[in-house]
């Protein structure tokens, strides 16, 4: 058999093991894996000393994300080069119906931002804000036919996205028609609003009651009621940024019951505490996000839970705000109700799980490709295309060097932003060159992707019985 490329001499890592290899490329899919493959008429890419990994899928990020007035300053370009760059070749955005939409609608807008600018493949969740007849009737198409198989619904931001009760159950049963999963942003938005309100007129408006206000109790108590709902629907929920250990002993009592719950959790959760809301001046705001972070401590029962399989993945729920900008966090500077919520970090996302994973013993390398990759594309509808490395799925790579020193800046990263959350930490373990679909995209520290070759990825429904 002739090669197009040949990645090798690396260690190729799967969740089955690790094993020194060549991986041979035929057009954009992985044609064998194996020793000292025939290089004869092959493009050779060195991955000597270096492990070979499957590309990383991050399932939670708001590129081009626009509501309220606000934007966030990545949009599909520089947020998939910035992907790219942290070896992420898939991303599954939130495009959003907003109310007033049609389903469609929300879908379409997305398709329209994605389209000619992104530069890795992407897939869509779609944001559900408003569950009329209307848009119940609308959702098995999204699954069928659009191939967007999951839902996003609020369980805070009241008046713009929160649904109540009875809208969730709704959905939830609507997903035992066609196969699609809900996924919950699980925080108590009734409690939280009446902590606000309370804190703002007590003349408290520093970033650090955005912390304050949001307790943990909030996220536990309705991660508990999402798990009651998922349960009397009958259907699999999946609980996106997990933050409070409280939350994981929710999701960690539902699957010991053996209802097919899962949940994610975000490299903010695992590797920054609410210590960060007391930085001088009006800095907490860069950590402004919601949950928000949470006490020291709190990250070993999730690191824990991540090792056990009670947490299944590892998105970013990248959502970038300049910190300079009087559009971008300046906006809460006198209040801080009004900062815009969210951090970025599509692009730091695999160096720091393999730092605090893998070097630090908390997380195998195949757990972390787990983690990254295979279990987002089997939950997600993108499996075995995505998510592997296996003769006929698509040659996405990413050549990982374990040895290369890394500091993580602002001054040095791609993301169109201005502050990173992880300023001035060490990593040991680097991207060194990136593949997708067999076209390196990552290489001697260069760009060469292209805004526009990212693929759209129709999902489709996956049976997540239990687990
Ligand atoms: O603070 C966050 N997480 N912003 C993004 C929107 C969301 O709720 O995921
Ligand atoms: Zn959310
Ligand atoms: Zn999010």
């Amino acid at each position: 058999m002739e090669f197009e490329r040949i990645v090798k001499d690396g260690v190729v890592v799967t969740v089955d093991g690790s094993v020194k290899a060549d991986v041979g490329i035929v057009g954009e899919e992985i044609a064998a894996i194996g020793p000292d493959l025939p290089t004869e008429g092959a493009q050779l890419i060195a991955a000597e000393n270096c492990f070979v990994l499957p590309g990383c899928i991050d399932v939670h990020t708001h590129l081009d994300d626009a509501y309220d007035g606000l934007r966030t300053s990545d949009d599909f370009e520089s947020g998939t080069i910035a992907a790219a760059w942290g070896g992420t070749t898939t991303i599954i955005d939130f495009a959003t119906q907003l109310r007033g939409q049609s389903l469609q609608e929300g879908l379409d807008a997305w398709h329209q931002k994605a389209e000619s600018r992104a530069s890795i493949d992407y897939a869509f969740h779609l944001i559900i804000s408003e569950v009329s007849q209307k848009h119940l009737g609308d959702v098995s198409g999204m699954v069928s036919s659009e191939g967007v198989t999951s839902f996003k619904l609020f369980m805070a931001y009241p008046g713009t996205f929160m649904l109540d009760d009875s809208a969730i159950l709704k959905m939830l049963l609507q997903t035992r028609e066609n196969g699609g999963l809900v996924c919950l942003h699980a925080e108590n938005g009734g409690i939280i609003d009446v902590l606000v309100n309370q804190a703002l007129s007590e003349g408290h408006s520093a970033p650090k009651f955005h912390a304050t206000t949001r307790p943990m109790n909030t996220e536990i108590e309705a991660t508990r009621r999402a798990i009651v709902l998922s349960e009397i629907a009958g259907v699999p929920i999946y609980i996106v940024h997990l933050s409070a250990a409280g939350a994981l002993r929710e999701v960690r009592e539902a699957r010991d019951r053996g209802l097919p719950v899962y949940a994610e959790t975000c490299p903010q959760y695992l590797f920054l505490s609410d210590e960060e809301y007391e930085r001088p001046e009006f800095d907490g705001a860069k950590y402004v996000m919601a949950p928000p972070l949470r006490p020291l401590g709190n990250e070993i029962e999730l690191w824990k839970g991540l090792a056990d399989n009670d947490l299944q993945i590892v998105s970013t729920d990248h959502s970038s705000f300049c910190f300079h900008d009087p559009t971008g966090k300046q906006l809460g500077r006198n209040n801080f109700a009004n900062i815009p919520f969210g951090a970025p970090g599509i692009e730091n996302r695999l160096e720091l799980m393999h730092q605090g994973g893998v070097n630090e013993d908390r997380l195998t390398l195949e757990r972390l490709v787990d983690v990254l990759s295979t279990t987002p594309a089997k939950m997600f509808g993108l499996y075995p295309r995505k998510g592997d490395l296996r003769v006929g799925s698509d040659a996405d790579l990413v050549i990982f060097d374990p040895r290369k020193k890394k500091v993580i800046s602002s001054d040095t990263h791609h993301m169109q932003v201005d502050y990173n959350a992880y300023e001035g930490t060490e990593v040991c373990g680097a991207v060194k060159t990136v593949l997708l679909r067999g076209e390196t995209i990552v290489e001697d520290n260069q760009f060469r992707g292209k805004a526009g070759a990212g693929k759209f990825l129709k999902r489709v429904p996956v049976d997540l019985g239990n687990r």
